[in-house]
C-alpha cells in the first residue's frame, strides 16, 4: 500500500491532490458541537499544503437524499477548517458542478478547496458500479493523485472512497494508516486481559461485532440502551426501557455462547429508572432485575459503576464503543464518565471507538490524552473488528 510519505517523497508541489476526509461532525443548526474529525484531518492536509500541492477536499456530511439540502451544507465546516488551518477554505456551492470547476482551477499552490457534501450528488452511494464509477471519474478530472483520509467511511463502497481509488494513483493517508494500526493492535497478538465495553442504544446495530467479539475477549461489559434487550432475554422486567424484542433470540444465544465459551459477560446491576425520557425526569436507582413498569433506564446506577470499573482494572487492552446512558443529559452522563474515567485510570492499552463514545469523552471533558488511541470511526472500527473486509482500505492495496 503506498502512503502518504510515498506521496510527498514523489513531490507535489504545484499538484493537484484529492483528498477523501470524513467531516462528518454532529451540529446543533450551523454549530458544530465536536469537531474532533475535523482536527484529526489536519495533519495529512497540513502537509500536503505544507508540500506545495493544491488540495481538493470530499466528505459527507450526514445522510442526505441525493440532492442538496442546505440542512447538510459543508459550510461550517469550511469555515472551522479554515479556522484551524489558519487559512481560507474555498468551499465550492456544488459536488463536481461549474462552482466546484471553477473552485478547482483557481487554487494556487498551498490552497484547499472543499467541495460540498459528496452525497447531495445520489451517484456516491449508488449499489450501481457505472453510476458510482461516472462520479468517480468527474472527481478524477480534479486531480493528479488522491489521498484516502476519511476512516469513518472506509467502510463504505462509494465513489469518493472506493471508485475514485480505481482512477487515481491513490495513498493511504496518516490518519487511515494509524487507525488501521491501532485497530490491528485489538484483533492480533491482543494482550490480555481483554475487556470489551458495548453500549448505545440498539443491540440490533452491533450484532456482528458481539458474535465475533465473543471468540476472542475475556470480558464483555454490556451498558447503554441496548443493555435491556439482554435483561429482558435473562427474563427480566425493563418497564418502558428501550427494548428490541425482535433481537431477543440473537441475545439469548449471546449469553449462552459467553457461556459456553468462559468468557465473563456483565451486565448492569443496577440503573437510573426515570418516569420519562428528559433531561430534568424525575428518577431513582432500582435493582436491573427490578425496573418498575412505568420507568426506562437512562444509565447505570453507581454499583454498576463501581463493578465495570473493578473489571477494568486489570486489563491490559480494552475497546470502548458506546455511551452507558443518556449522557447529553447532564443527570445521566454519569455511567459514561465513570467508564471513560475507568479507562484513564487504567494502565491498559485503551481504544475508544468513534461516533458518540469520542464525542462524549470530549463533551464530558476528560482528558484526550488519557486515552491510547481515540478512533475517529463508530462504525468502520466495529466492522474491522467484526472481521469484515474494509473496502476503502482494501482498494489502496491494489
Ligand atoms: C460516521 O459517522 O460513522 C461516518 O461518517 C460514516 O457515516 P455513514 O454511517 O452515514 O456512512
Amino acid at each position: 500500500m503506498k502512503t502518504l510519505a510515498d506521496l510527498l517523497a514523489e513531490g507535489v508541489s504545484g499538484r493537484r491532490v484529492l483528498v477523501r476526509a470524513d467531516l462528518n461532525v454532529p451540529l446543533d443548526g450551523e454549530t458544530i458541537t465536536d469537531d474532533g474529525r475535523v482536527r484529526a484531518s489536519l495533519p495529512t492536509i497540513q502537509q500536503l499544503t505544507g508540500a506545495g500541492a493544491r488540495v481538493v477536499i470530499a466528505a459527507h456530511l450526514g445522510r442526505p437524499k441525493g440532492e442538496p439540502d442546505p440542512k447538510f451544507s459543508l459550510k461550517p465546516v469550511a469555515k472551522r477548517l479554515g479556522e484551524l488551518l489558519g487559512k481560507d477554505v474555498k468551499l465550492a456551492a456544488d459536488v463536481t458542478g461549474e462552482s466546484a470547476k471553477g473552485t478547482v482551477e483557481s487554487l494556487a499552490d498551498g490552497d484547499v478547496a472543499l467541495l460540498e457534501n459528496i452525497r447531495f450528488d445520489a451517484r456516491e452511494t449508488s449499489k450501481d458500479e457505472a453510476e458510482r464509477g461516472a462520479l468517480a471519474d468527474e472527481l478524477a478530472q480534479f486531480a493528479d493523485a488522491f489521498v484516502s483520509d476519511g476512516f469513518g467511511v472506509v467502510h463504505r463502497k462509494q465513489a469518493s472512497v472506493f471508485d475514485v481509488a480505481k482512477r487515481l494513483p491513490h495513498y493511504a493517508g496518516g490518519l487511515v494508516l494509524a487507525e488501521v494500526e491501532v485497530l490491528h493492535k485489538l484483533t492480533e497478538d491482543t494482550e490480555r486481559p481483554y475487556v470489551v465495553v458495548l453500549g448505545g442504544a440498539k443491540v440490533s446495530d452491533k450484532l456482528g461485532v458481539i458474535a465475533n467479539l465473543l471468540t476472542k475477549v475475556d470480558r464483555l461489559l454490556i451498558g447503554g440502551g441496548m443493555a435491556y434487550t439482554f435483561l429482558k432475554a435473562q427474563g427480566h422486567e425493563v418497564g418502558q426501557s428501550l427494548l428490541q424484542e425482535d433481537q431477543l433470540d440473537q441475545v439469548r444465544g449471546f449469553l449462552e455462547d459467553a457461556e459456553k465459551r468462559g468468557v465473563e459477560l456483565l451486565l448492569p446491576v443496577d440503573v437510573l429508572a426515570a418516569t420519562e425520557f428528559g433531561p430534568d425526569a424525575p428518577h431513582e436507582v432500582v435493582a436491573a432485575t427490578e425496573i418498575p413498569a412505568d420507568r426506562q433506564g437512562l444509565d447505570i446506577g453507581p454499583k454498576t459503576r463501581e463493578l465495570f470499573a473493578s473489571r477494568l482494572s486489570d486489563a491490559a487492552t480494552v475497546f470502548w464503543n458506546g455511551p452507558m446512558g443518556v449522557f447529553e443529559f447532564e443527570a445521566f452522563s454519569g455511567g459514561t464518565r465513570a467508564v471513560a474515567q475507568a479507562l484513564v485510570d487504567s494502565k491498559a492499552f485503551s481504544v475508544v471507538g468513534g461516533g458518540d463514545s469520542a464525542a462524549a469523552v470530549r463533551q464530558l471533558g476528560l482528558p484526550e490524552d488519557g486515552f491510547s488511541h481515540i478512533s475517529t470511526g463508530g462504525g468502520a472500527s466495529l466492522e474491522f473488528l467484526e472481521g469484515k473486509d474494509l473496502p476503502g482500505v482494501q482498494v489502496l492495496e491494489d
